[in-house]
């Protein structure tokens, strides 16, 4: 092969890399080729950089006595952080958000819940900020915590923890919108009704405005983002570990209100959500209306074996397309 063929050879292979969303079931290996630990993880796009933030589970898994559900728990190992140029290549970056141990009053206790970690960049303060779910063994603290760093990738100086507006909050995720405005969106109303609460100007803490959205629905793992000129936000049913089936609603705001639609999965498995549970939508840099939709696939008998599910999804109009597993 001359030169000039190789050349278009290894260009024409480059741009079908480029262009392929990462797609991942099972289990990810960083550079280093351990186990990327990072469960109910969200993705930071920062200076040419996308950071991956998650729940570390290690240790043996356990059912917390005197529940009336499956709750399986590991001790919280606080939150870890991965980088990447391509979502291809991960960097482990170490402990973003390191938990306590011995101090059963500290919200990042291990014996705690910390759940759900997402990370944002406050471009008036330069500042990282991570807010996260909170609770107690039992899941009755149901507060959503706030951490700060002025790195992307950590260390996160933990600040304190808050019910929005005096609301349970339980899953969550967070959203910055063109704007720069940010939002918080969690369960909330004992999981029945979903909320979505304006953060103050530097994202440290909620403000007075906030919405309830999916009333009475009883939606978990929220994932919001938004694609032209709407915002679309993924949830599950609460099934505690289990899989079960996604839904999607959209809106003109963040706040709402949102109009509901039916589950944005599709062929074999699109019933129980290929056996995972959202935590996050990724728009991939410089591919306007190209996203990942991001899953976990929990192993409830054995938490730190939980897997990933990152597929292609797609927007078209109102309709929220996610490809088969
Ligand atoms: C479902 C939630 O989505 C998870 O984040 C976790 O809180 C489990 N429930 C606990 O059972």
């Amino acid at each position: 092969m001359d030169k000039l063929k190789l050349l278009l050879v290894l260009l024409a292979l480059g741009l079908a890399v480029g262009t392929s969303a990462q797609i991942v079931k099972g289990s990810l290996a960083d550079e280093g080729g351990n186990i990327v630990n990072a469960h109910g993880a969200g993705i930071m796009h920062y200076n040419g950089r996308y950071y991956l933030f998650g729940e570390i589970k290690t240790g043996n898994t356990w059912l917390v006595a005197g529940q009336q559900w499956e709750d399986y728990r590991v001790p919280a190992g606080g939150v870890s952080c991965y980088s990447s140029k391509d979502l291809q290549h991960w960097k482990y970056e170490g402990v973003a958000l390191k938990p306590t141990v011995g101090d059963t009053s500290s919200d990042l206790d291990t014996s705690r819940v910390i759940e759900r970690p997402k990370v944002v960049f406050n471009s008036s303060t330069k500042k990282f900020v991570m807010w996260m779910h909170i609770d107690k063994k039992d899941y009755s603290y149901s507060q959503s915590g706030v951490a700060i760093s002025d790195k992307p990738a950590g260390p996160y100086h933990y600040l304190y923890s808050v019910k929005p507006n005096g609301n349970m909050s339980r899953d969550m995720t967070l959203f910055k919108d063109d704007d720069n405005k940010a939002y918080l969106v969690y369960s909330s109303e004992q999981n029945k009704t979903m909320q979505v609460c304006l953060l103050s100007n530097n994202y440290l803490s909620p403000t007075k405005t906030f919405s309830r959205i999916l009333i009475g629905r009883n939606r978990e793992a929220p994932a919001l983002f938004k694609s032209g000129h709407k915002y679309y936000l993924i949830t599950s049913s609460c099934t505690g570990w289990s899989p079960n089936a996604a839904t999607y609603a959209v809106a003109d705001s963040p706040l709402g209100p949102y109009r509901e639609f039916g589950n944005p999965c599709r062929g074999k498995g699109a019933e129980f959500t290929y056996q995972a549970q959202s935590t996050f939508v990724l728009p991939i840099s410089g591919k306007p209306g190209q996203f990942i939709f991001m899953a976990d696939r929990w192993n409830k008998l054995d938490l730190p074996k939980s897997d990933y599910l990152w597929l292609p999804l797609k927007v078209n109009g109102n309709t929220v397309s996610i490809a088969g597993d």
